[in-house]
């Protein structure tokens, strides 16, 4: 079946491919990226911009992705980048090898999870990747994903990490409607009726995942055990028209959006 870049397409293409953990959050991605609700690498476009100006990487590594969206960026900045994705879903990948297809890009994806990697070597002139230790259980999981991606960037590479850190009030704007969007998603899981409202309530109980840090320089520091050399912007404009309009911002109480530009990696 061909698989479409438009909100249904992810849907469906999420409804053949994910697994029960991850189904509501790549199906309804699409919906919550397009509405400005979910933080997303177009995001941090300007930091990607500033971070490449002197750089002509020619090939990427991307760590988590999506969908099409962070090769795409990569390809508005380097249009002849020879792009890597890993990503532990095959959803993702779809749409990306789809997105491929369609434009012509360099591409290739794999289904692989961080820290291991497995099939993934480098040497990548650039490897990026927004929000994943978030996504990471522990310090040593975090330590072990920015050391294993410090091992397959060349001698003069570049890493990009993206991410956002929640204002005082301790979570994301909207990650209420995100959990609710992401229960309603549930109860479209192609099984029995009884699974999609198990999935659905763990959805809505799931509490909002804490961010493993709280300052942007505790963002930097981690990197600085992996690598000689580590910058960091930050950016407190509201990105949407959506989070503009989000009470936090209008208190000046708004998520940060940080930028990490990690180099001199250290290799084992
Ligand atoms: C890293 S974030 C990326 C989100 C971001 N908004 C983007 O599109 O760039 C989410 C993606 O990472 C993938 N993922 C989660 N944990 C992972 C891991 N340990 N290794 C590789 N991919 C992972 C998920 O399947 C999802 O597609």
């Amino acid at each position: 079946m061909t698989t479409t870049l438009t909100i249904r397409g992810a849907w469906s293409a999420a409804r053949q491919n994910c697994a029960p953990g991850c189904f509501s959050y790549h199906a309804s991605w699409r919906l919550f990226r397009l509405a400005g609700l979910k933080g997303n690498p177009r995001w941090h476009g300007a930091f990607y911009r500033r971070a490449l100006d002197d750089r002509q990487p020619s090939t990427a590594l991307v760590c988590g992705s999506s969908d099409e969206t962070m090769p795409q960026i990569l390809t508005e900045l380097q249009p002849d980048i020879q792009i890597t994705v890993a990503d532990t879903c095959p959803t993702p990948l779809t749409l990306i090898n789809a997105w491929a297809k369609k434009t012509g890009a360099r591409v290739s994806t794999l289904r692989s999870e961080a820290p291991q990697l497995d099939g993934v070597s480098g040497a990548f002139d650039l490897i990026v990747t927004d929000g994943l230790l978030s996504l990471l259980p522990t310090s040593a999981d975090r330590e072990a994903v920015i050391a294993r991606l410090a091992g397959l960037l060349s001698e003069d590479g570049l890493l990009l990490y993206t991410t956002r850190i929640a204002g005082p009030a301790g979570h994301l704007e909207y990650d209420r409607i995100g959990r609710a969007g992401q229960a309603l998603t549930a109860a479209t899981w192609p099984v029995a009726s009884a699974e999609r409202v198990q999935l659905a309530r763990q959805q809505l109980r799931r509490l909002s995942r804490p961010s493993p840090f709280t300052s942007p320089d505790q963002i930097a520091d981690a990197f600085r055990s992996s690598f000689g050399q580590v910058h960091l912007f930050t950016r407190s404009a509201p990105p949407t028209i959506a989070l503009a309009l989000h009470p936090a911002f209008l208190t000046g109480r708004g998520s940060l959006c940080v930028g990490i530009a990690a180099t001199q990696p250290r290799h084992p």
